[in-house]
């Protein structure tokens, strides 16, 4: 699908996010035909660099970190390369402004700035835009997370940039909501009779939602040590997950529609009882150092895990927990929803034919796809046993080669918004919501004066986190 000509300038153009992220996102579409000859790209940020030199950077990191797709033929990167420039500017000072404007004025295209650098520098930044005449009112602007990192700070980073932008042209970037699977959530939610009448507390038993990492924190260490896994995932990623899977569905898939279902599940969440979270922290194994190594801070009680039971007081919900755990250095990469359904309330056939379950599994990563548990009869003369066989959809099977090449989360996200479409992008007043439901959680572990609990690399997590649900009669699904 064409979009609009465009210039992005990218803020922090040279940094981390935009070498390994935004920049190859950016080349793939372009490899997509989504980048008209006249849309343009401007790397800004403090490095003395010229346009030649940022052309050098850019075509590195495509290298480096693009993945794909075949399609791209060599000799492309140099047309994309074309459209890429660079100004040197100074986020708190005055020098590069003058440029910068005078390079993006009397341009009759989309204009976008995404601030891909701390929140810090989000006020100087829209200031800046504003006063060198770069705020119009077709301007967006795209701001990563995190988003401040309590209420009180998110809710002061949107008054500040409410004093230049319209909600409207704010795109509040998480990237798990430009992941194919994520939406596929509301696909099948929504466009299909079968689930949505068994979607609530009287059918589902309870839900997981896991997002396990191999990685450790890397080099990010310390952003990290002052985050940890509460606020840097759960406050944003696996919450926005909870809302797709626990939303009413809207009237209509238009942005506000969809955010103010989500906003809803947020205020009915209850708060998080101290018996209901565990955090850890993972200590050294397999060759790798520890957490507290790993960010030079020897007494650390920042968490890298963390699992809780949610839950969420309404009236599809009352009764179903929502079980959400997040970590790094764990046995596996998996992103994944479960949504577990009851047994069904009586059993026909003897005891040894056992007691199953239906559960829709829902895989963001790897092997994007969903599978649903069914129950049958084992085949064969054994009498009546029952076994559960999987209702297979991952996606590259059922649909094609076209499905292995899945757009990354970014691509999407960048695309959407140059057609002006905020529909996977949090509000203002989500991101609020969210923050004033993690506050009260870290603030009773910080009082308490808790450490979390260690755990090996490579593991499920602690053991108090297995116990959250052996309490409840339940367990986690496998990490693999
Ligand atoms: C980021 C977090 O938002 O998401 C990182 O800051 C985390 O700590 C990353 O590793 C995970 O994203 P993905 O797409 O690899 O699951």
């Amino acid at each position: 699908i064409p979009v609009d000509p465009f210039d992005l300038v990218i803020f922090g153009g040279t940094g981390d996010l935009a070498r390994r992220k935004i920049l190859p996102a950016l080349f793939r579409r372009f490899c997509a035909g989504q980048m008209e000859d006249n849309s343009r790209i401007i790397g800004a940020a403090r490095a003395d660099m010229d346009d030649a030199g940022y052309r050098d950077f850019v075509r590195e990191a495509i290298a480096e970190f693009n993945t794909g797709p075949a399609t791209c033929e060599a000799g492309t990167v140099d047309g994309f390369l074309e459209r890429v420039g660079y100004v040197a500017v100074d986020a708190m000072g005055e020098d590069g402004w003058e440029e910068l404007g005078r390079r993006m004025r009397d341009r009759n295209v989309v204009q976008a700035f995404y601030f891909s650098v701390g929140p810090s520098l989000f006020g100087a930044l829209a200031e800046r835009l504003h006063a060198h005449g770069m705020a119009g009112e077709g301007t967006r602007i795209v701001v990563e997370k995190p988003f401040g990192r309590d209420e009180a700070s998110a809710r002061a980073l949107n008054a500040t940039l409410a004093e230049h932008f319209d909600e409207s042209q704010i795109y509040r970037i998480d990237h798990y909501l430009g992941k194919e699977t994520v939406q596929n959530l509301m696909a099948v939610r929504f466009g299909n009779m079968l689930f949505e009448p068994l979607w609530n507390s009287q059918y589902v038993d309870h839900i997981q939602i896991t997002v396990a990492e191999t990685v450790g924190v890397g080099g990010r260490g310390e952003y990290y040590d002052k985050s940890g896994a509460m606020r840097d995932m759960m406050q944003n990623h696996l919450m926005q997950l909870l809302c797709l899977i626990a939303m009413e569905p809207p009237a209509k898939f238009d942005p506000d529609a969809v955010r103010d279902e989500k906003l809803k599940v947020i205020r009915a969440l209850d708060p998080v009882e101290p018996q209901d979270i565990v955090r850890g922290q993972y200590t050294g194994g397999d060759g790798q150092p520890d957490y507290r190594t790993q960010v030079e801070n020897p007494d650390s009680r920042t968490e890298s895990f963390v699992a809780l039971k949610a839950r969420i007081s309404n009236w599809r919900w009352a009764g179903t927990p929502f079980y959400l755990r997040t970590g790094k250095r764990l046995r596996a990469k998996v992103s994944e929803i479960a949504v577990v359904f009851k047994e069904t309330p009586h059993s026909i056939f003897t005891e040894d034919a056992g007691r199953h379950r239906n559960i829709l599994t829902i895989r963001l990563q790897p092997n994007e796809g969903m599978d649903l548990g069914v129950t049958i009869k084992e085949p064969g003369p054994g009498g009546m046993r029952l076994v559960d066989v999987p209702l297979d959809m991952t996606f590259a099977d059922a649909l094609g080669p076209d499905a292995e090449d899945v757009p990354d989360a970014y691509e999407r996200l960048i695309m959407d918004v140059i057609r002006g479409n905020q529909t996977l992008f949090m509000r203002g007043d989500e991101v609020v919501a969210a923050w004033a439901w993690t506050d009260p959680i870290i603030a009773a572990w910080e009082e308490r004066g808790e450490a979390p609990k260690p755990y090996d690399s490579g593991s499920s997590g602690p053991e108090d986190a297995l116990a959250l649900l052996h309490h409840d009669g339940r367990r986690w699904r496998d990490i693999r």
